[in-house]
């Protein structure tokens, strides 16, 4: 089928070279000239493992290309999917003024029976704005509007997109679901479960998985707070909780707060919503609250490590992403902990193997360093904040002697905290006893 997938972020982009690979014939729209000359001359502008291939290879097989021409891409496409972006406004709603344009541009540009999708996660509701749009525009063509949510993982979003584990459709008329349905058709044949239903039911589903999943992961945090108190280990609890089939041991790894691009936005926009429609979420907004508690207490934890005072000493971080392997910065939890670090006086050296660039524009007097030694060279205290790989087999003889002081603070737990006494460190870490 011949679909537009318009904005190449993170998720178009993946949309774009997934739904190519499945066989349709995709053209992906931005309105970012630089961007699109970028994917053509196949540099991919985000770091997402597995991506570059996968549009290369749909590229070279003439199922994938890009342009900055809308107006061409809508006429020529039987499915439009929007991803464009749905940043979160001041007051914590999202703000769909991408999504409301795109939508003019399409109804403007109607030449036939469409299929619009919602691809991006966008409030209850805009599925019937959309249809308004649409409506008021006078065009005399049928222009279905479906949800489509995505579930994607930065990292793994290839990998989720390819075997999700269920495609939810939400769509008004059984014919435009029968179309999803083709365009999804290699995922219907593996048998992966579809949940086809109504397009306000769709729009929740989503941000009802991603506020539970925020819920989840709060909840541990909390328990991580019992454990310091009650001499509790988070993880030997996390163990014992996931073992019960109905609490599963995913998403109860303990850490600094929960951030990205997704969980921090939606649970925001899902309590903003619920208000709007006359109901206080109280989970939603308490998660909202202890998580950020949750990201200043680690900003406590480590100036207790550095003798209860972190002014004039240096402070390695490692990690400065949300989580590994993605470049991606958008409320990662190191945020407040460098700022809230350097507001007690201390300062702070960093590196990350993929977002140092995107932190440069975030913080300031950071020295950034190409490795976890240099960064650890001279610092009275060593954090790791990002759980990267290659930070889970450090030589902690040369972090030890590269350190003014064996202090390590690890927000991840990467590390066994008799092991690290063993090795001489004065070790702290998250809901375990030193
Ligand atoms: C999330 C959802 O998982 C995905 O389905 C949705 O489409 C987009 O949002 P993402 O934000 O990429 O994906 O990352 P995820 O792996 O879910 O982690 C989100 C945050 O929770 C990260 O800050 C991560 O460090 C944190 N986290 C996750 C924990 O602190 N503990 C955990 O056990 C899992």
């Amino acid at each position: 089928m011949d679909i537009a997938v318009i904005g190449t972020g993170y998720v178009g982009l993946v949309t774009g070279a997934g739904l190519a690979d499945f066989g349709n014939d995709v053209i992906c729209v931005d309105i970012d000239v630089k961007k699109i000359e970028a994917l053509r001359r196949g540099e991919i502008p985000i770091y997402e493992p597995g991506l570059g291939k996968l549009v290369s290879k749909n590229v070279e097989e003439k199922r994938l290309s890009f342009t900055t021409d809308l107006q061409t891409a809508i006429r020529g496409a039987r499915a439009i999917f929007i991803a464009v972006g749905t940043p979160p406004k001041a007051d914590g709603s999202a703000d769909l003024r991408y999504v409301e344009e795109v939508a003019r541009s399409i109804a403007k540009e109607m030449n036939g029976p469409k299929l619009i999708v919602t691809k991006s996660t966008v409030p209850i509701g805009t599925g019937r704005l959309i249809e308004k749009i649409l409506k008021e525009s006078g065009t005399p063509h049928k222009g279905s509007v479906v949800s489509n949510p995505e579930f994607l993982r930065e990292g793994l979003a290839i990998e989720d997109f390819m075997k999700p584990d269920r495609v939810v459709i939400g769509a008004s008329d059984p014919e435009a679901a029968a179309l999803m349905k083709e365009i999804y058709a290699p995922l219907h044949s593996l048998e992966t479960p579809f949940v086809v239903t109504n397009v306000e039911s769709s729009e929740l589903i989503k941000y009802a998985s991603n506020g539970f999943l925020a819920t989840k992961i709060t909840f541990i945090n909390e328990i991580a707070q019992v454990c310091e108190k009650v001499g509790a280990n988070v993880h030997d609890v996390a163990v014992g909780m996931g073992l019960d089939s109905r609490i599963g041991p995913k998403f109860l790894q303990a850490g600094p707060g929960f951030g990205g691009s997704c969980f921090p936005k939606d649970t925001s926009a899902m309590a903003d919503i619920s208000k709007k429609y006359g109901y206080e979420f109280q989970i939603m907004e308490a998660v909202l609250r202890v998580n950020d508690d949750i990201k200043q207490r680690m900003v406590t934890k480590i100036i207790e490590a550095g003798g209860g005072s972190v002014k004039g000493k240096t402070i390695a971080i490692l990690g400065l992403a949300f989580k590994p392997e993605t470049d991606d910065m958008r409320d990662s939890p190191t945020i407040p902990i460098i700022k809230g670090l350097q507001k007690a006086g201390a300062s702070v050296r960093a590196f990350d193997p993929q977002a140092v660039e995107n932190s440069k524009s975030i913080f300031e007097n950071v020295t950034y360093c190409v490795d976890a030694y240099q960064a650890a060279e001279g610092a009275d205290i060593l954090v790791i904040a990002t759980e990267w790989n290659e930070f889970r087999a450090l030589n902690l003889g040369r972090i030890r002697k590269a350190l003014r002081q064996p202090v390590v603070v690890d927000l991840r737990n990467v590390y066994d905290p008799q092991r690290m006494k063993s090795e001489g460190f004065n070790y702290t870490s998250v809901g375990r006893a030193s």
